[in-house]
């Protein structure tokens, strides 16, 4: 860091990597352990890699508890590529899937679903204009559905579910992408979890897949060579050159995490970050954040000012003071920190120390 002044970067994705990770990243750029070369100048067949590759797989599965039967795949094409894979993998026998509608993230996964099968919605929050997820028992689950698609964490609207959805025998499938490694979950409930790696894990283009073994036997013929979880999963991720250099990096934040403690560790840090700034919103005449309080993401965090023509004005004056990237999705406009894992205590102190500053000039 260069600058006088502290800068946070609150990017929905690609967002903030922990700076001891970026620092490891930098020195070892040149010549990776004693090498002479760059991870990304590597063969992925080297040993080397290999031995990247295992330990980064080996990490996951610590921080997460993945049981063994469950696969772990690094893939390419970010969360949205999983859209397709998922339908193109697991919709084999009654060719029908069922959504949960919370918002943006989800109703992508649907419309691509679609062109492979039939969807059902099974709930939708739209009438709360995607202010509220649902609880466990909530939806009702019909039969002879291939699996039950849901987003944990809608980056967008900043909504989260607080439970597990309870889909009885149907294979529960998460897109995880802006949640996965911010507390703990029980993965044997899921039959798939997918998520792009920009928000929590890693470099953009990289995802992550962690499936049940059962379930990656049913592909469908058409289904790419690379989109096919049996053969990624039979090539141990390397059914063409994979993404080394994210991969490696995806590592590296694995063990900054398991330094920290794990996910339970980050989960108290994510848990106390969240509490202060959705408090500063709450107390303030001028800044409000509408989502149902108990569904409140602990990782977006979505805010508007009751006199919305300053908002230009304070994304501004916020990046003078180096705050970035504070303007809301394009869709839903506003603003919107994004608090993943990465951002320290410290950021979210500064963020309300300007809403304050900000309050006070213009309320
Ligand atoms: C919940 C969720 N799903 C999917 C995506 C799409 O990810 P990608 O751009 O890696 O395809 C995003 C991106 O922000 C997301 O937040």
């Amino acid at each position: 860091m260069t600058s006088a002044k502290p800068v946070f970067n609150f990017c929905s994705g690609p967002a903030m990597l922990p700076i001891e990770v970026m620092q490891q990243a930098q020195t070892e750029l040149l010549d990776f352990q004693g090498t002479g070369i760059s991870v990304m100048e590597m063969s992925h067949r080297s040993d080397i890699f290999i031995s990247i590759l295992n330990s980064t797989e080996q990490n996951l599965r610590k921080l997460m508890s993945i049981p063994d039967n469950y696969r772990v795949l690094f893939m390419q094409g970010g969360a949205s590529l999983q859209f397709s894979a998922v339908p193109l993998n697991l919709m084999s026998e009654f060719r029908r899937a069922g959504f949960m509608n919370t918002g943006y993230w989800s109703q992508r996964a649907m419309a691509e679903a679609q062109r492979y099968g039939s969807t059902v919605e099974l709930a939708s929050a739209q009438s709360s204009n995607f202010k509220t997820a649902f609880a466990a028992g909530e939806v009702d689950i019909p039969q002879q559905l291939d699996y039950v698609h849901y987003t944990p964490n809608e980056t967008i609207d900043g909504v989260a579910f607080t439970e597990i959805p309870d889909v009885g025998d149907v294979p529960l499938v998460a897109d995880m992408s802006s949640c996965i490694l911010s507390a703990p979950i029980d993965v044997s409930r899921f039959g798939l979890i997918y998520a792009g790696a920009q928000k929590n894990i890693g470099p953009a283009g990289l995802a992550v897949v962690i499936v049940r073994e059962d379930l990656i036997r049913l592909d469908l013929p058409s289904t790419p060579r690379l989109l096919n979880y049996r053969i990624v999963s039979d090539q141990v991720s390397m059914a063409n050159t994979p993404p080394t250099f994210a991969i490696y990096l995806a590592n590296l934040v694995f063990q900054w995490l398991l330094r920290k403690g794990g996910v339970p560790q980050i989960e108290q840090h994510n848990i106390e970050k969240a509490a202060l700034l959705y408090g500063a919103l709450d107390r303030s005449k001028l800044f409000y954040n509408d989502v149902r309080a108990q569904y409140r993401s602990k990782m977006n965090v979505p805010f508007f000012l009751r006199e919305e023509t300053l908002t230009p004005v304070f994304l501004e004056e916020a990046t003078q003071f180096g705050l970035l990237n504070l303007q809301g999705h394009r869709s839903s406009g506003g603003c919107r920190a994004s608090i993943y894992n990465a951002m320290p205590k410290a950021g979210v102190m500064r963020l309300i120390e300007f809403l304050e500053i900000f309050e006070n000039r213009y309320a």
